[in-house]
């Protein structure tokens, strides 16, 4: 059995050790708002936080989890308290056709919780990692700025 934290409660798992996180996310929790991408860690649609950090759960053996603290989004804010990345999210309206945006706002809040106040060059690079076939980069920068400035 392997315990962990998830959004912030701890809980078992029986599943095989080698299975991906984002398999038990999405079909033991059924968390879904972590999506299934290419399921070869070159999208980033699977980003989550683990221990604080932006991870792609689809190459994170569940194994490797014991005793950490996994934040999917569902866990980020809450509907009353968005997170300032959420927030400026919904304001830039950032999301096209949004299968991309989960990994993007784990990306981005892994970012400021890691940089408070990064520089344009900074959030272009850490956000190229995750790709939006939709081309939102424009937005999804501008949101940064605006959550930057939210939380100053
Ligand atoms: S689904 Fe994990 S990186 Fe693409
Ligand atoms: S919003 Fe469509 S892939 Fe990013």
């Amino acid at each position: 059995m392997i315990k962990f934290f998830l959004n912030g409660k701890e809980v078992s798992t029986e599943v095989a050790g080698d299975m991906p996180l984002l398999w038990l996310l999405r079909d033991s929790f059924k968390l879904t708002g972590t999506k299934f991408g290419c399921g070869i860690g070159q999208c980033g649609a699977c980003t989550v936080h683990i221990d604080g950090e932006a991870m792609r759960s689809c190459l994170m053996p569940v194994s490797t989890l014991a005793g950490r603290a996994v934040t999917t989004i569902e866990g980020l804010g809450t509907e009353e308290h968005l997170h300032p990345v959420q927030q400026a999210w919904v304001e830039q309206e950032v999301s096209q056709c949004g299968y991309c945006q989960s990994g993007q706002i784990m990306a981005a809040s892994a970012l400021l919780a890691n940089k408070p106040n990064p520089g344009e060059q900074e959030i272009d690079q850490a956000m190229s990692a995750i790709i939006c076939k939709c081309g939102s980069y424009p937005r999804i920068r501008k949101a940064i700025e605006l959550a930057v400035k939210a939380q100053s």
